[in-house]
Formats: C-alpha cells, sequence, structure tokens
C-alpha cells in the first residue's frame, strides 16, 4: 500500500517540557496530517478529540473526499463518472480489488456473486422466527453475523487466512447480501421467498426478488434498474464514516468479516447515518399528515435550537453540496420522468430544500442536502417500503466495508482499536458500611 510521505515537523510546546517536534504527513491529494501516534509516549497526554473531528485513524487509498470542495473519488475516479458510465457490481470489485476488472476478471466476478446468490436452506428458516414487524435492519445484521456459522473458514484468526478465502468471503457476502434483503421484505410482507435467478444481473436479480411473486409477475424497467444501480454507486464507499469505522474498529479485534460487517449495518441504522433517509421520508409524511408546508417546517427546526433536525441535510465533513446529492436527485428526476410518476412528497422535498438552502439559519452553519435527501422518495417510486430503506444503504455500503476491513488488515499497523479517555469520575473510595450486605443477607440473596 502507498504510504504517505513526511514532510515538515510540528513543534508541540506543552508547559514543562522542552518542546517536542511531531511528523507532519503529506497524502496523495495534498492532505496533511500530524502524526501522534507516540503523543502520549513522549508527553504522557492524551490528544481529546469529541467526534473524531480531527483524527484520521488511518491511511487508506480507497477513497478520496474533499468537503470543501465536493469532491469524492473511489480509487481516483470520480463518483460522477463512475455512477454515469459504470455498473454497480464493477465499481464494487474497483473498491475492494483496486482497479476496474478487465473482460476476464468482470466475468469471473459475475460467476462468483451468481455462484453464491442461494442462502442455505437453514438459514432460509431464521427468517420464520422473528416477530412480525421485526425491523428489516435488524434482521439484515443477525442473517449477517450467522453466516459465520455457515461458512467458519474465516472464524480464526484472520492472519491465517489467505487471500483467495478472503476473496471468495467478499464475493459471497456482496451476494447473499441481496438475497437477505430480499427474503427479510418477503418475510416482512408474510409472502413466500422469492429465490435467486442465475440469468439475472446483480440489481435486475434483487428486484425480482423483491417484487414477483407466483401471483404477481413483476415486470424489471430498465429505468429503475439504472435508477438502483446508480444509488448503490453513490453508497458504495465514504471513507471513514460512521459505519465504516465500525467496521474497522470491530475487525481490529480481528473478528471475521461477517461480524465486523454485521457491527456496521448496526452502526448504520442510527438516524443520525444511513437510517436518515428513512427519516426524510417520515418527515414528510408526518408534515403531510399535519398539513405543514415547507415554510413552517424550515421555521420549527430553526427555533428548536438543535431539537428538531431537517434530516437529509447537514454532514459531518461536507461543507458545500454533498457530490453524491446532485447525482441523487438527477437520478430522481430522470426516474420520476421515465415512469411518469408523480409524488406530491417529492414537492415538498424540493420546496424544503429551496428554502433551507436561502436561509441564513442553513447557510451559516454550511447545512446542505446530503445523500440521504432523495434517495428514499426514489425507493418509494420503486415500490421499497421505508423499513426498508437503510437496507438499500447497506447494500451499496458493503463493497465500501469489505475494501476497508481488507485493506486493513493487510496493513501491518493495523492495531487494535482501543481509544484512550479523560476520566472525570470520582476519586478513590471506599463501602461505606450501609453499602456492603450483611453475610447473613447475602446468603439470603443468594438462595433466591
Ligand atoms: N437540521 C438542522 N440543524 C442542523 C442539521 C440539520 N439537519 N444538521 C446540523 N445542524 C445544526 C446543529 O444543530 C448545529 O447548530 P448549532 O451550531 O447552532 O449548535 C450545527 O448545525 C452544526 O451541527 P453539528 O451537529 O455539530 O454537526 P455534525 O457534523 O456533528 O453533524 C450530522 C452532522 C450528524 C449529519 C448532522 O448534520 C445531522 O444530524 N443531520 C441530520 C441527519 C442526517 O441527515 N444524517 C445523514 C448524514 S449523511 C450519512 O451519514 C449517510
Amino acid at each position: 500500500m502507498r504510504l504517505a510521505t513526511p514532510t515538515d515537523v510540528a513543534t508541540l510546546g506543552i508547559p514543562g517540557q522542552d518542546p517536542r517536534g511531531f511528523q507532519i504527513l503529506e497524502g496523495s491529494a495534498g492532505d496533511r496530517a500530524i502524526d501522534m501516534t507516540n503523543l502520549r509516549r513522549q508527553t504522557g497526554l492524551v490528544a481529546l478529540d469529541y467526534g473524531y473531528n480531527n483524527t484520521a485513524s488511518c491511511e487508506s487509498a480507497i477513497t478520496y473526499l474533499n468537503g470543501e470542495k465536493g469532491v469524492l473519488l473511489y480509487r481516483g475516479y470520480p463518483v460522477e463518472e463512475l455512477a454515469e458510465k459504470s455498473r454497480f457490481v464493477e465499481v464494487a470489485y474497483l473498491l475492494v480489488n483496486g482497479h476496474m476488472p478487465n473482460e476476464k476478471e468482470r466475468e469471473d466476478w459475475s460467476m462468483q456473486l451468481n455462484r453464491h446468490a442461494l442462502l442455505h436452506e437453514d438459514m432460509r428458516h431464521f427468517f420464520s422466527h422473528f416477530p412480525d414487524g421485526a425491523h428489516p435492519m435488524a434482521m439484515l445484521s443477525a442473517m449477517v453475523v450467522s453466516l459465520s456459522t455457515f461458512y467458519p473458514e474465516l472464524s480464526q484468526n484472520q492472519h491465517h487466512v489467505g487471500d483467495e478465502a478472503i476473496d471468495k468471503a467478499a464475493a459471497r457476502l456482496l451476494s447473499k447480501l441481496r438475497t437477505i434483503a430480499a427474503f427479510s421484505y418477503k418475510k416482512s410482507i408474510g409472502e413466500p421467498v422469492v429465490y435467486p435467478r442465475h440469468d439475472l444481473r446483480y440489481v435486475a436479480n434483487f428486484l425480482n426478488m423483491m417484487f414477483s411473486s407466483p401471483v404477481r409477475p413483476y415486470e424489471i424497467r430498465p429505468e429503475v434498474v439504472k435508477a438502483l444501480n446508480v444509488l448503490f454507486i453513490v453508497h458504495a464507499d465514504h471513507e471513514q464514516n460512521c459505519s465504516t469505522s465500525a467496521v474497522r474498529l470491530v475487525g481490529s479485534a480481528r473478528v471475521n468479516l461477517y461480524a465486523a460487517v454485521a457491527a456496521g449495518i448496526c452502526a448504520l441504522w442510527g438516524p443520525l447515518h444511513g437510517g436518515a433517509n428513512q427519516m426524510v421520508i417520515e418527515m414528510a409524511e408526518e408534515m403531510a399528515a399535519q398539513g405543514m408546508s415547507p415554510k413552517e417546517k424550515i421555521e420549527r427546526v430553526k427555533n428548536s435550537k438543535g431539537a428538531e433536525l431537517l434530516y437529509g441535510f447537514g454532514h459531518r465533513v461536507y461543507k458545500t453540496y454533498d457530490p453524491r446529492a446532485k447525482i441523487v436527485k438527477k437520478a430522481c428526476d430522470d426516474l420520476f420522468r421515465a415512469l411518469d410518476v408523480h409524488d406530491p412528497l417529492l414537492d415538498m422535498l424540493r420546496e424544503l430544500e429551496e428554502r433551507a438552502l436561502a436561509d441564513d439559519f442553513f447557510r451559516e452553519r454550511h447545512l446542505y442536502p446530503n445523500v440521504d435527501f432523495y434517495s428514499g422518495i426514489i425507493y418509494r417510486a420503486i415500490g421499497i417500503p421505508k423499513e426498508m430503506f437503510t437496507v438499500m444503504f447497506a447494500l451499496g455500503r458493503l463493497p465500501g466495508w469489505i475494501a476497508h476491513w481488507k485493506e486493513a488488515l493487510e496493513d501491518p499497523r493495523f492495531k487494535l482499536q482501543r481509544p484512550r479517555q479523560l476520566y472525570v469520575g470520582p476519586g478513590l473510595r471506599h463501602l461505606a458500611p450501609d453499602e456492603v450486605v450483611r453475610a447473613d443477607r447475602a446468603a439470603v440473596l443468594d438462595a433466591r
């Protein structure tokens, strides 16, 4: 892997200590970082950084993101170009393997994805034991971690697993996650599952498993396949985001790929992260139900002192328009035109965006639409229920999680991730007599 270049040295002056030098490293796109790896060893102090706003947890060669300029590159390729000219499975290959597949690699990759599409029949039975109304994200993470019981070859210490086993597990997971997602949807609506088909490509296969049924044929429309391909591509990686960091952190304990990805799925579920796509549509539905106009909503958000959010707006890293949101907005316009459909919630979202972008509150805080603002409305047009939106995000993000897990394991500097803290609790104290259970009372309690 390519390593950052040492440049200058930053000097840190701590009262009572001689000034210490810390190496400044420059990445391949010109970003600079102070290497603080030895901060504690050299000074006895730790760095405190809430939300890791200023902390780079690793060097990575997968995705480049510039939040000020709105740039997003996967392995050097602009996401706009990939969304326009590639298919999701090729982008998945690119992220995991570092280069676009040639003809033969594309064939092999498709074959592998096809070969692993089926679930073990015993796994299929798991679905019948989740309660009605179980959230598909809960099912998804549970099923993914269960894969490690069926494919235990990756469950030992990762250092002893060869590249081939890791590549196979990556293809298996990419393929099976799609099947698990579709099966969990079928379970949630009480319909029998539809098996994957070898004659269909990745996205078409998914749509068929989701929407066809013995009594209701489903027409796979190319416009829908295109929109989903674009959505999966723009979600495919986003460097050290919350769920990817979860995958790396859990993976640093050397758990298997399935366990690490299950952790990523759980992190993605949260409304501040991937769960925001569901929240956007719920927010719009609530506005419609209450007869609340976009103007009123914006005022409520502004007056709430942070208690009420405009979901789908704002981003930790982007301080300009999220380039993915631009792509998704165009994909949304294209799809609605092609399907010749109208959704009043889309009108509402467009007006919310327009008003927010013109408002000082949002401008001063650099709040722009993020990838989640228009993605839910596309899923809705396709017929995907809102509980499944974050599952769709997970399907898209999976190649990124796999790529980061793999990159981390290949890096000899990949240590157990274990942050420090600044303790602010009570000082040393001892149990008072009334805090200790008497021996005779303890015997009674133990007997219960
Ligand atoms: N609506 C209203 N106000 C907002 C929003 C929003 N969506 N996002 C941030 N703000 C405000 C905050 O209240 C804060 O205001 P203050 O300075 O007056 O206290 C200011 O903007 C800065 O916000 P922070 O929360 O400090 O910024 P942070 O980088 O921690 O938050 C986050 C990023 C979590 C994404 C935030 O913008 C948010 O909650 N957005 C809504 C949820 C969402 O859409 N999440 C998806 C993000 S994309 C993804 O993960 C796939």
